[in-house]
């Protein structure tokens, strides 16, 4: 059969050589609704009060969304002890890290991550024409050393998730000081703290202090896991606040979905008609 779309335009050098992300199986035979554990969903599903309201959220799906978040902003704000214009919000962290190499990656430039790292860094990265270097785990954790021996100048992002996944495994907060002690200023450091919830490490800890007061370090963290919404696709990112400004401009999108407040009309309010009195 002859392709009557083909001759059209033509993928950026690499993008059709991306290995696309493949995730865990969806489905098995005799199994109405198998939980997907490759992908870490919350087996006990979103909280009440999210279903609530997300129900209520129907009404207003045919708005578009707040594009800077607010009150999701004011809210991990408050929550987290965070400065709120310093807030990156994805479609997910996934987005997050999107947006940063398409803020900072230029074709020829490297992203430095794990052996086992995240693909979601990798994918966005080479379809910016970057180069993706992997530090070896052999003890299926991420090695400082190894991390630092493959930065060079080309190197814009270093890109840690702490804990890993899938490996499990975690960086303590002595650790990461000694990485991003050890970075030129150049290099933007990403602490993906997808899991930050499950950890009872006791040396492990946020990097959300290290980045209070770092020019370029951003922590991420998301609502798909703990918070058991993965389906709606909320992240967000803390950065410098320069970062988050680049990344602002970078993007027209609205990233996350919630409409913004919408009121349906109201019917035309009815006046009562008042009897004139009768003339006597
Ligand atoms: C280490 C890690 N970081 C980030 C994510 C992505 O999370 P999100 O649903 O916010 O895109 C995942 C999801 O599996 C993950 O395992």
């Amino acid at each position: 059969m002859t392709d009557a779309t083909a001759g059209g335009p033509t993928p950026k050098p690499g993008i059709l050589d991306i290995a696309p992300y493949v995730g865990g199986k969806s489905a098995i035979a005799g199994v109405a609704e198998p939980m997907k554990l490759s992908s870490n969903e919350n087996m006990l599903g979103a909280g009440e009060k999210a279903r609530v309201a997300y129900e209520a959220a129907v009404r207003n799906i045919h708005v578009y969304p707040d594009g800077r978040a607010t009150k999701l902003r004011a809210a991990v704000a408050e929550t987290h002890g965070l400065e709120p214009e310093r807030l990156i919000f994805g479609n997910g962290s996934d987005e997050v890290f999107a947006l940063l190499n398409q803020t900072y990656l230029q074709p020829g430039d490297n992203i430095v991550t794990g052996q086992y790292g995240f693909l979601a860094y990798r994918i966005s990265a080479k379809a910016c024409e970057a180069e993706v270097k992997l530090a070896p785990e052999p003890n299926y954790k991420a090695e400082v050393d190894a991390l630092l021996a493959q930065v060079d100048d080309r190197t814009k992002i270093v890109y840690v998730s702490n804990p890993s996944n899938p490996t499990g495994s975690w960086n303590s907060g002595e650790e990461i000081r000694r990485l991003h002690a050890a970075l030129p200023d150049h290099v933007l450091l990403v602490v993906d703290e997808a899991y930050a919830e499950y950890v009872t490490e006791p040396d492990w800890e946020t990097s959300f202090g290290l980045a209070r007061d770092a020019a370029n370090i951003v922590v991420t963290r998301t609502f798909s896991k703990i918070h058991g919404l993965g389906g709606l696709r909320i992240g967000f990112g803390y950065a410098p606040l320069a970062v988050a400004e680049a990344r602002s401009t970078a993007s027209a999108c609205r990233s996350t979905s919630r409409s913004r407040g919408w009121k349906p009309p109201q019917p035309p309010c009815r006046t009562r008609r008042t009897r004139r009195p009768r003339a006597s």
